[in-house]
């Protein structure tokens, strides 16, 4: 894990969150009870993770996973959201109706361990996915490339099992890279020379998956070397 693995969109660090909803739900007991929740969702996915790549290190000498990201989305973030659906603010609304409040960002750094991680997870019997969107072999129209995945995990916790929620998004750290600087151009209101920027980034997305390709290639013949 590296220092700032919650900068940028994943803003919020899951351990010392206090699940206030800053007077943004009216139900806070029952707000903080879920946001617990997710949290705790996000822990157990980290470990499977986690325990994937451990796994993978040992027996196959493979590192399928750089870094692991991970975040709650935070209160104003929440409602922000419902509302632009026309969804209610409210605690049963956002659990109905939002599936990225626990949110896992996992980075690769080839294109193949991203299908080889989102396989192992769907081959665990308490993972449910729900939906796969796979940007990368049909990447956004503004370049966008990553593996998405919405699956249901149950947590144990005292009194009950629950099923909870989290989306997870799969990338290399090249589509990181570009990633975040795409959502910083996202959040700029006005630009002089956007349509310019637009395309010289999406330009940028094409020549980082034709590397993060090659890369997969060499790989794949150095390591033939050793054999
Ligand atoms: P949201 O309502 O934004 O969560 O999107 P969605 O429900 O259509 O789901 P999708 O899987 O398309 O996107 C989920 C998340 O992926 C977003 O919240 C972003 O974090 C990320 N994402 C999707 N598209 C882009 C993009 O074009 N650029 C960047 N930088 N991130 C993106
Ligand atoms: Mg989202």
């Amino acid at each position: 894990m590296r220092n700032n693995e919650l900068r940028g969109p994943m803003a919020i660090d899951t351990d010392i969150i206090p699940y206030d909803s800053e007077h943004v739900f009216e139900q806070e007991a029952l707000y903080q009870e879920v946001m617990m929740r997710y949290h705790c969702a996000i822990l157990e996915m980290r470990t499977k993770l986690e325990v994937l790549s451990r796994d993978m290190s040992v027996r196959y000498r493979r590192n399928p996973i750089e870094f692991i990201e991970s975040r709650l989305k935070t209160p104003s973030s929440i409602a922000r959201k419902l509302r632009g659906l026309g969804e209610e603010v409210s605690v049963q609304s956002m659990q109905e109706h939002l599936s990225d409040i626990a949110g896992i960002r996992v980075l690769c750094a080839y294109i193949d361990d991203i299908y080889e991680i989102a396989r192992m997870l769907a081959q665990q019997k308490d993972v449910r996915i729900l939906t796969v969107k796979d940007y990368i072999k049909n990447p956004k129209a503004n370049g966008y490339r990553s593996y998405h995945m919405i699956v249901e995990i149950p947590v144990s916790f005292s009194d009950a099992v629950v099923p909870v929620r989290c989306e997870l998004q799969i990338r290399t750290i090249a589509m990181d890279f570009w990633a975040t600087l795409d959502h910083d151009m996202q959040y700029k209101k006005q630009v002089e020379d956007s349509e310019e920027i637009m395309r010289e980034l999406r330009e940028c997305a094409d020549i980082i998956h034709q590397t993060d390709e090659k890369m997969m290639r060499l790989r794949e013949r150095i390591h033939r070397i050793d054999e």
